[in-house]
């Protein structure tokens, strides 16, 4: 008869070798780059801030491309490194409206296909270095395209530090997609789950898309610890922090 636990313990510690695996292969420092120097890159800039819950206006999306969906989905790549160089309010209205924005006014429907329609994302914008926007964590609202700020400089630097991948370190800019269980609350916490992460799929796409159709680099990324990024956003159990995209300039 074989002991449980010569089987279970094993396999416990295996699986958290494979964890602690992941989560070094994101966070390791770009070939030629220095971690610990990037590691402290969150510079706080000496801008004045604006009022917790005051809502910005975002310039209407400029729809005028020269470039076909088969241009962006053939330059698509994950871009980690970036230019210390600030985006335009045009760029991530851009990007925003890609990622949730309203496309029927009548209806409210937007540029990412939704389970039942119940939209149960808010894109979380970590503005580190974009003209025009004081740093801090702004909501994005679709209705209105707007942002509305939800934390100042100072949470934006502590939620960029909870992700901790180089990436959203450095980048510009990071969105961090945040699903709302609720909706689902009659089909249970799987059915949230699979319907969110679908979504948030659909998503980051567009979003990576748009990025690339802007001549941005863009990355998407799991891999760091959702208990931190969500006490950093002060979000209740019924939300998760389930992606989160950087972007910027790619050096
Ligand atoms: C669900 C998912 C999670 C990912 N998580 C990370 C991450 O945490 N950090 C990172 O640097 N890249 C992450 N990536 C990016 C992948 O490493 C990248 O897409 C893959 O290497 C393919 O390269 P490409 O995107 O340039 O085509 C993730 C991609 C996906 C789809």
């Amino acid at each position: 008869m074989i002991d449980n636990r010569l089987v279970i313990i094993p396999i416990v510690i295996l699986a958290g070798l494979g964890l602690i695996l992941v989560a070094n292969i994101y966070s390791a420092p770009a070939p030629g780059g220095t971690g610990a120097l990037q590691k402290t890159a969150v510079s706080l800039q000496d801008t004045p801030t604006i009022a917790i819950n005051q809502s910005i206006a975002l310039p209407e999306p400029d729809h005028s491309t020269a470039k076909t969906l088969d241009d962006v989905l053939l330059n698509r790549r994950s871009g980690r490194q970036y230019q210390n160089s600030a985006l335009t309010l045009p760029q991530v209205s851009k990007i925003l409206w890609a990622g949730q924005g309203i496309t029927n006014k009548t209806t409210g429907k937007r540029t990412a296909p939704s389970a039942m329609a119940t939209y149960p994302l808010t894109l979380y914008l970590a503005a580190h270095n974009i003209t025009g926007l004081p740093q801090g964590v702004y909501a994005y609202q679709p209705a209105g395209h707007s942002l509305v700020m939800y934390e100042d400089g100072a949470g934006m630097s502590a939620l960029l530090q909870a992700e901790g991948q180089n990436s959203a370190l450095t980048a510009p800019a990071t969105i961090f997609i945040v699903a709302n269980y609720t909706p689902f609350a009659q089909f249970g916490n799987d059915m949230a789950l699979q319907s969110t992460s679908i979504e948030a799929g659909h998503v980051a796409q567009n979003v990576l898309l748009m990025a690339t159709e802007l001549n941005l680099g863009g990355v998407p990324m799991t891999g760091y610890n959702a208990t931190s990024v969500e006490n950093a956003l002060s979000l209740d159990k019924n939300h998760h922090a389930i992606y989160t995209i950087a972007f910027g300039v790619s050096q």
